[in-house]
């Protein structure tokens, strides 16, 4: 099932009404500037309405939004970032399969660097490992970065730290909680997931055509599904309040935005470096390694310059952990 992306005058007529919310916007003012005539206004309301904006008509006067929607149109993220490239084209989806698939997609058409894809809900949202990533209808940001950097594929472990970290900035930093990283990627608030991401990328004979890194934030999830609650939780569930999906994506972009630009600037050591200030699975952490073969004990010793994470196991010998899972020992 193939869903399209927002509609521009969707998009626009949304970021009109949130810009006057406290006023009764005129048809005339909407019509003018969603570009469309006067007698279509209530047309896109009624549109804007079944896609669960809620919007007041005022006989004779205009509209009204009854709450302003938590809804991430690229209109209203863009109007908060700076000149970065990460977030300048957005494209949202109320509903698609799965943002990553979009994004590869879009990729491989030679969509520009920087380019995010961003839906309310996915139908097929995918984890790593073959996983599926449940994606709750307007309570998490299911997102997708397309990167095109001069980097060699053998960069895309960092690339996938850097976005563990940016994500763990925007998350601290917005609600406060103490959000932890488990190697490589996932996010934690009280031992607990609260974000994933799946990288993937196009990438022929050493050379990097694009890679696609794929966020997904529990954000304000009531509940997570019973199969699910040992697991993952959510930041509602966690701080017992809810959270403006807009300013935590806002966030998210602007420190992907700075992390990209120090790994560029500063090699992978800064990125490693504030990777292991952020998670307590750096070094000295007992955990269980997982892999399709076995499982095995061990104790963390730090991550290298490539992105690998070094354990020590019970007999002395050293690893290099380049792919698979990990869990704390408690
Ligand atoms: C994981 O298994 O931890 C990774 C989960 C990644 C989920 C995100 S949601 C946005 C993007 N689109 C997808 O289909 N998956 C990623």
């Amino acid at each position: 099932m193939v869903f399209g992306s927002t509609e521009r005058k969707i998009d626009k007529m949304i970021y009109v009404l949130v810009k006057n919310a406290t006023v009764v916007v005129p048809g005339p003012k909407i019509a003018s500037q969603m570009g469309v005539s006067p007698s279509s206004v209530f047309r896109w309301v009624k549109k804007l309405r079944g896609l669960g904006v809620e919007i007041k008509g005022h006989v004779g006067t205009g509209y009204q939004l009854s709450k302003i929607p938590d809804v991430l149109v690229p209109s209203l993220i863009k109007a908060e970032l700076g000149e970065g490239e990460i977030g300048h084209n957005i494209v949202h989806h109320f509903r698609t399969e799965s943002t990553n698939t979009v994004a590869m997609i879009l990729a491989q058409q030679g969509t520009a660097h920087g380019t995010v894809v961003v839906a309310e809900e996915q139908t097929a949202g995918r984890g790593r490992l073959g996983r599926t990533w449940y994606s709750e209808k307007s309570s998490g940001i299911y997102a997708s970065v397309i990167l095109r950097p001069t980097l060699s594929p053998a960069a895309a472990p960092i690339l996938t730290l850097m976005a563990g970290v940016a994500t763990q900035h925007a998350l601290s930093s917005v609600t406060g909680l103490s959000v932890d990283i488990r190697w490589p990627n996932d996010l934690l608030v009280n031992g607990r997931k609260v974000c994933g991401i799946l990288t993937e990328m196009s990438a022929e004979l050493g050379r990097l055509h694009a890679i696609v890194l794929g966020i997904g934030i529990n954000v304000n999830h009531d509940e997570m599904p019973a199969e699910l609650r040992s697991l993952a939780t959510s930041l509602r569930i966690e701080s017992r309040r809810s959270w403006s999906r807009v300013q935590i994506f806002i966030a998210l972009l602007k420190e992907l935005q700075r992390c990209y630009h120090l790994l560029l600037e500063k090699g992978s050591a800064a990125i490693v470096d504030q990777w292991a200030a952020a998670s307590s699975f750096a070094s000295g952490k007992r955990i269980r390694i997982v892999t399709a073969e076995a499982e095995s004990i061990a104790t963390t010793a730090g991550v290298d310059r490539g992105g690998a994470l070094r354990v020590r196991y019970d007999d002395g010998h050293q690893e290099a952990l380049v792919a698979g899972e990990i869990a704390e020992v408690k």
